[in-house]
């Protein structure tokens, strides 16, 4: 049985928040190297998505192992020496603490796992998001295990006919539930369409428990207490015999929707499925992207990556994308480009608040002009 594990930091931004430096590549990959050769790990790859360095491992010893959050650990250490180096922006953004206690989740990378009975012919596909929150998966997800005007296999591949389970995370709540599809559809999209607040973190064929899906769930803001960088999300999906087609899966960001994180992790932009060439953010430090790493596995080898979103069959959604982000910014600081108040990463909310409290007063008493009168807002 083999392991793929994805982690997902910034540990510092080339140039802003919008690049990962070479430098920063070439850290990881050397020291992973050495991983690879004394066994720790199977295989690896380093991807790269705006200003997140993703280390995609595969190995043996199962998810949350201490072995290996113990290595992304210490390329995440040794990225971010880089960076303090350099220079770069925002070195260490991610990295929550200076300790490291045997696992890596609550400390600030992005964390998806999954364990794998690898079949005759395992194909995988790993995305990695940047500007954007874990709930980003949510729609594309129902679009791929739910949705036969996205995905005909539900209708006519019997092994996934009696549909999928989706497990949800209540982030606020820290609970967790499954749904099944296609029965409990209605259900599951009551909670699935607040991305900010119930996001999915694993989808089960229902025939046989098959995990298909997996996805990070940390969420930076709630963990942090205080803005440290959107999370920034990573996804494995399994393709193929049996699970949706890779074209199914990567059709559901065919047309692209709207999701929370862009600039200032405060503002709502369309995702945009692109090529390991554009997986950068530099218009308003976005818009949001997403790219997708295509492996076969082979023996827990990670054969590839095919650079899946390069197809220019995708050309109308990054056409789309762009236009979608022309009409959020011409919204500026409104919502609902800007996010809610409560979302929003940033806020002088509360300063400008301590200011001007005293003139806001109760509807039903006396009429503002008389209780304000000298002051600005009466105007005079
Ligand atoms: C970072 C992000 C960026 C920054 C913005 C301001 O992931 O979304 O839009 O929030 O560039 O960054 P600071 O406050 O670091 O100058
Ligand atoms: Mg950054
Ligand atoms: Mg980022």
């Amino acid at each position: 049985m083999a392991t793929l594990s994805v982690l997902k930091a910034d540990t510092g931004g080339y140039v802003g928040h919008s690049a990962t430096h070479p430098d920063l590549v070439e850290a990881a990959e050397t020291l992973l190297k050495g991983k690879k050769e004394d066994g720790t790990l199977l295989d690896f790859c380093v991807g790269q998505v705006g200003d997140d360095v993703a280390l995609i491992l595969s190995h043996t010893r199962g998810a949350e192992s201490e072995a290996i959050h113990r290595v992304a650990w210490e390329v995440f250490q040794q990225t971010t020496d880089v960076a303090k180096r350099l220079k770069l922006y925002g070195a260490g953004q991610d990295l929550l603490s200076d300790a490291f206690s045997g696992n890596l989740k609550g400390l600030g990378p992005g964390i998806a796992e999954m364990e794998i009975d690898e079949r005759p012919s395992e194909p995988v596909l790993v995305f990695l998001a940047d500007k954007t929150e874990p709930g980003a998966w949510n729609l594309p997800l129902y679009r791929i295990f739910a949705d036969p005007f996205n995905t005909p296999g539900l209708v006519i591949d019997p092994k996934m006919h009696d549909g999928f389970v989706f497990e949800i995370l209540d982030l606020k709540a820290d609970q967790a539930a499954r749904f099944k599809t296609p029965e409990e559809s209605y259900d599951l999209l009551m909670f699935i369409g607040a991305p900010s607040h119930y996001v999915v973190r694993r989808v089960l064929r229902a025939q046989d428990e098959e995990v298909v899906a997996a996805t990070s769930t940390q969420k930076l803001s709630l963990m942090a207490g205080r803005y440290v960088g959107k999370d920034d999300p990573v996804m494995i999906v399994r393709a193929q015999s049996g699970f949706p087609a890779v074209g199914e899966i990567l059709e559901a960001f065919a047309r692209p929707h709207l999701v929370g994180g862009w600039m200032r992790g405060s503002h709502v932009g369309p995702i945009m499925p692109v090529g390991f060439r554009d997986a950068v953010a530099s218009r308003f430090d976005g818009p949001p992207r997403v790219a997708c790493y295509g492996f076969q596995l082979n023996r827990g080898r990670l054969v590839g990556p095919r650079d899946l979103f390069a197809d220019v069959a995708f050309d109308p959604a990054r056409r789309q994308a762009g236009e979608m982000a022309e009409m959020m910014r011409s919204m500026g600081p409104f919502e609902p480009h800007r996010l809610p108040l409560d979302e929003m990463e940033y806020t002088t909310m509360p300063e400008i608040m301590a200011r001007v409290r005293d003139r806001f007063v109760p509807v039903e008493e006396a009429p503002l002009e008389e209780r304000q009168e000298g002051t600005a807002a009466t105007g005079r």
